[in-house]
């Protein structure tokens, strides 16, 4: 697809943040119900859920056309159908079968690159052969943990943000949990082997302090100081408190250089302090996304060994 201006980029806004996602974004074209085209090439969109590469329109006035243009192309398709949901899915049933299974985490994410594609109308077929995510429409699944149960769905925020990274903690490794209570961070790093003190107001799970690998401490957060608490390996963040306070911790600890690796996130309240956004942005090498769990919030990560490329 051209605007005139060259190829033009797609970005599929998160359920309920297409304002935050459209005030980030210039030259936009089009949008789309959540699929919001832009002309240029890739921009920074910190709350895309999926970036779609070198967008293409083609001509399919029939099903099979437009099953024939997508095969043509490449094997892996996913359907974006915010309309049309019966001319989406007999399209889809011509394809290759995607399986997009739940994941089993710690379980890789799929290697093979997933395009997408949405009607427009009943003869105009949006497509990118190649999009940020190897997820469907960006949103990865994942099956339900075994016993014993975390304590709070928030170990969602982990298992996504360690798939996508391909790097979580190593057993041993030191980990600071901060707003860690009730613990659903605690368990996924706990899990992992490492070793988490965990610092909130309110106590952990009683399950969780009952593992040799947890330790409790209530109160302050922001009390943790790095000459206290020496080199750790992992600074992990869910506080609630505003985006300038975790930014400012944030910098103590980069500071002292006694941390590794970071994964905090980013809470906003409204529409103010989106300003941090352009500061975290600013930390060379680290990276700030929308995780498919997050709510209005964003989560920040910088690691240590980048590990294998980054992708949504
Ligand atoms: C979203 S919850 C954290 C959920 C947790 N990550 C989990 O996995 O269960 C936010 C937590 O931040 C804590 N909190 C807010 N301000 C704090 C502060 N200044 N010091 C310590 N904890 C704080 C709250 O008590 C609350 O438990």
């Amino acid at each position: 697809m051209s605007s005139g201006f060259g190829p033009c980029t797609g970005y599929l806004a998160p359920l309920g943040f297409l304002p935050q996602m459209q005030a980030e974004l210039s030259a936009v074209v089009a949008v789309h119900e959540r699929l919001v085209i832009a002309a240029g090439p890739p921009q920074t969109c910190v709350w895309a859920e999926n970036i779609w590469y070198e967008v293409e329109s083609v001509h399919a006035p029939s099903i099979g056309t437009a099953a024939k243009e997508l095969k043509s192309r490449q094997r892996n398709w996913w359907p974006y159908a915010w309309h049309l949901h019966r001319r989406h899915a007999l399209i889809q049933e011509k394809l290759p079968h995607v399986a997009a299974k739940p994941l089993h985490f710690p379980e890789a994410k799929p290697p093979s690159t997933l395009g997408s594609f949405a009607l427009l109308d009943e003869q105009t077929l949006l497509l990118a052969n190649r999009c940020s995510s190897p997820f469907p429409n960006g949103a990865p699944a994942f099956a339900e943990p075994s016993s014993p149960l975390p304590p709070s769905r928030a170990y969602l925020k982990l298992w996504e943000t360690f798939t996508r990274l391909g790097i979580q903690p190593k057993p041993g490794e030191r980990c600071i949990d901060l707003g860690a209570s009730p613990g659903g961070w605690t368990w996924v790093l706990a899990h992992l082997g490492a070793e988490v003190t965990g610092y909130d107001r309110a106590p952990l799970d009683p399950s969780l302090l009952a593992l040799p690998n947890v330790h409790g401490v209530i109160g302050d957060a922001f009390q943790t100081k790095p000459e206290k608490i020496g080199a750790i390996d992992w600074l992990f963040s869910d506080v609630i408190c505003y985006p300038e306070r975790m930014l400012a911790h944030i910098q103590e600890w980069r500071a002292s250089g006694l941390c590794k690796n970071y994964v905090c996130t980013i809470k906003f309240q409204g529409d103010a302090h989106y300003g941090v956004i352009a500061d975290l942005l600013r930390i060379e090498g680290s990276q700030l996304m929308h995780l498919h769990c997050n709510k209005h919030e964003l989560t920040w990560v910088l690691l240590a060994d980048q590990g294998p490329a980054v992708s949504l």
